[in-house]
């Protein structure tokens, strides 16, 4: 079987979220044991018949969660494989009637320090706690989760959501996602060299917006920008997942994977 995963062990971290979801669903498909670390756990039983399904509570930026959550994996499974640091803070940025607070000059640094605590120092957190088992236990492979704008800079037209607010006060999509994509970029060159014995491997993977019912003003600015005139379907990144997780991608480290739908290279 290609992109074969059986017996591996693997935590994906903010893996009760929209893309984790998938990801679960991926390393699933090709029978991986999968711990999916979260603050918030799904309530639902979509992966109730998946005996190789576990969901654990997880905070990422505590490195006392990830140390614990490593020993559970280890009693139960006596070995783990896989790291995919998926989590990450969907901005949520206050707003009054006056002052948009998700631009730059309004951008508090209480809000920089929470959104980097989770993409950023969360990342890097359980790439030092899984990376350091990996590396002394045989090797393991480490997955970014980044995003296509860890190559580009964000497009601000695109988030104009209402045409009466003037544009120097128009929301925008804030400073801390470019810095947390790219610096996972070089997160994962950092790490793919760092347990050269180890035969630890770290990629990214960079996907493109997931369409999910967003408001169609936006949908068709975001086309525009796209060349293949489309954002992506939800379950487009599976064999991108698989494939860089599986033996089938074990000459490949240090890489961003880009699945854009071609955004960046226009
Ligand atoms: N959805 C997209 O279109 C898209 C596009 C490009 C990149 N991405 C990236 O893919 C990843 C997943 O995105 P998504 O759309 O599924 O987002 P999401 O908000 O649905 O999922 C993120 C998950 O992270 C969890 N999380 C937050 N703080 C945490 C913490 N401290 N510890 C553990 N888990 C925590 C959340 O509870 C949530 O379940 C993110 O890194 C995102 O930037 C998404």
């Amino acid at each position: 079987m290609s992109n074969d995963l059986s017996k591996k062990v693997s935590l994906i971290t903010g893996g009760c979220g929209l893309l984790g979801q998938e990801h679960c669903k991926a390393l699933l498909e090709k029978g991986a044991i999968v711990y999916s670390g979260d603050i918030k756990l799904l309530k639902s039983d979509r992966f109730h018949d998946e005996k190789n399904y576990k969901q654990v509570y997880l905070d990422v930026t505590s490195e006392k969660s990830i140390k614990s959550i490593l020993n559970k994996i280890l009693n139960q499974e006596n070995r783990v494989d896989i790291l995919i640091n998926n989590a990450a803070i969907d901005s949520k940025v206050e707003k009054n009637s006056s002052i948009d607070f998700s631009r730059l000059e309004n951008f508090s640094l209480s809000q920089w320090n929470r959104e980097i605590e989770v993409g950023l120092t969360g990342a890097f957190l359980c790439s030092k706690v899984f990376g350091n088992y990996f590396a002394q236990n045989g090797g393991g492979v480490i997955l970014n989760i980044a995003s296509d704008l860890s190559v580009i800079s964000p497009d601000q037209r695109l988030y104009l959501n209402d045409k009466n607010i003037e544009k120097k006060n128009q929301p925008v999509k804030p400073i801390t996602y470019s810095v947390i994509k790219s610096a996972l970029v070089g997160l994962t060159k950092y790490l793919s060299t760092y347990w050269l014995d180890g035969n630890v491997r770290a990629n990214a993977l960079s996907p493109g917006g997931v369409f999910i019912d967003q408001p169609s003003e936006f949908v068709e600015r975001i086309e525009k920008l796209i060349p293949m005139g489309r954002m992506a379907n939800i379950n487009e990144y599976k064999a991108a997942i698989q494939f860089l997780c599986s033996d089938d991608s074990k000459y490949m480290t240090g890489q961003n994977v880009i699945m854009d739908g071609g955004r960046s290279v226009w």
